[in-house]
């Protein structure tokens, strides 16, 4: 843990300023001239094939994992340390991730770390657990390290102690198995703040999909992680930064959500084919987003997140109608995103279109049960008088946010206030 007058999460949103700087057009340029990515291995046969890498490329005396989850995933722990027993890995277990990855936890696990010398991690779980695994190495590697300043552009030199960091999701959604970012929660700030850690060497060396591992997600998780899949992946076409790279992603992981999220929804364990397309696209949008920004409807739904409680996936699918409106405006990528959706664009000027667009995307969310707006939302029911008490709270918190920095058309309280009300109820965004 950092020395706490060291500690100011207002600082990453300088830096993010700074950078978001370099990333102002799609043209390839600046930061964006590489395609990162971790080994993917996904199938039948992914935990016996990483099983093999892990065999093949560690020395007998480097053969220690330490296992990383929250109460909830511990469970899958068992099934890879028995895996791995039988290449005389040894393995010990740490469950202590607690939900939002709240910073004053990982004292205790650097503690393990350093008592226990693992050559390798294995992150086991959501995007709780998969962020706070990739400070952890931060903190075990280079323990002098300022969370708040860490730099994307400047080295860190981890893999010294870790030779391989494995991620292992537990949801189809936050892409975290693929990414460079970490968010985490500064408990230290009042109220607790998020704050995002990015930084190339964060990206795992392998992103193992075990299907086994999310086929009994409860439905409600399954809609929840499925639109934040979503929203990676068309929120961050819809910006004006990436790169070819992450359209490829972004577009294949649309194209899989809209086909396979339904089914993952309505069927559960029985649709396996489903949930393993869903882990794909998930880990897709993940690519996609990571080499071009999410968009603004992340500001705005980690605030409504945090405020009111809800689940992270289903705040920002929810506001993904309204920020693709906001953005027509000034940009016309959404256009590509019909064909996607069903929708003949022939024939048809742009105010219809747009119109049988953002139609299509509600009706995509109504389809498995997801809000289209706030009142819509039943875990939990908010009131209207509670939501509109709590609105400047909601507009400071969005507009904080590292996020909201990342826009491709200009926001300020104002908008963000007005597209606040406008989602109380799902009035059409005409501003
Ligand atoms: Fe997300």
């Amino acid at each position: 843990m950092e020395n706490k007058s060291e500690q100011n999460s207002d600082q990453v949103n300088e830096q993010l300023i700074a950078l978001m700087n370099l990333l102002k057009s799609r043209a390839p340029g600046g930061i964006l001239t590489s395609f990162r990515s971790p080994q993917v291995i996904f199938g039948f046969t992914a935990l016996n094939r990483i099983k093999n890498y892990l065999d093949g490329n560690l020395e007998e005396e480097e053969r220690r994992v330490l296992i990383i989850t929250d109460d909830f995933t511990e469970k899958f722990a068992a099934p890879i340390s028995n895996v791995f027993s039988k290449i005389n890995i040894v393995s010990k277990v740490w469950s202590g991730v607690k939900p939002e990855a709240p910073i004053d936890i990982i004292d205790e696990a650097v503690k393990m770390c350093e008592d226990f010398k693992p050559r390798v991690f294995v992150a086991i779980g959501g995007g709780s657990v998969l962020d706070t695994t990739k400070v952890l190495m931060i903190k075990y590697e280079k323990p002098e390290t300022n969370l708040f300043t860490v730099s994307a552009l400047e080295p860190l030199g981890l893999r010294k102690k870790i030779k391989y960091f494995i991620a292992i999701p537990t949801t189809s959604g936050t892409g975290s198995e693929a990414t460079l970012a970490s968010m985490l929660t500064d408990i230290n700030t009042d109220p607790p703040k998020k704050f995002t850690v990015s930084h190339p060497e964060l990206i795992p060396d392998y992103a193992v999909l075990i299907t086994e591992f999310v086929q009994d997600m409860p439905p409600f998780l399954t809609m929840a992680t499925g639109l934040d899949a979503l929203t990676h992946a068309a929120g961050s076409y819809i910006s004006n930064i990436g790169t070819p790279f992450a359209d490829a992603m972004n577009i294949y992981a649309i194209k899989e959500i809209i086909k396979y999220l339904p089914r993952a929804y309505k069927y559960g364990a029985k649709d396996i084919e489903a949930r393993s397309h869903m882990q794909i696209a998930a880990t897709m949008a993940g690519l996609g987003f990571i080499h071009s920004r999410v968009g603004i409807d992340h500001a705005l739904g980690h605030s409504l997140g945090k405020v009111l409680n809800v689940h992270h996936g289903l705040c920002v699918g929810m506001f993904l109608p309204y920020t693709i409106a906001f953005q027509m405006k000034i940009t016309e990528r959404w256009k590509d995103l019909c064909p996607l959706f069903g929708i003949d664009t022939k024939n048809k000027d742009n105010n219809e279109l747009s119109m049988e667009f953002l139609r299509s995307v509600k009706e995509f969310i109504h389809s498995i049960d997801g809000p289209v707006c706030v009142k819509e939302i039943k875990k939990p029911i908010i009131t209207e008088e509670e939501y509109y008490k709590n609105l400047d709270l909601l507009v400071n918190y969005a507009e904080t946010d590292p996020v909201a920095y990342m826009v491709t058309r200009y926001i300020d309280s104002e908008v963000i206030k007005r597209i606040f009300e406008y989602a109380w109820d799902g009035k059409t965004i005409d501003f």
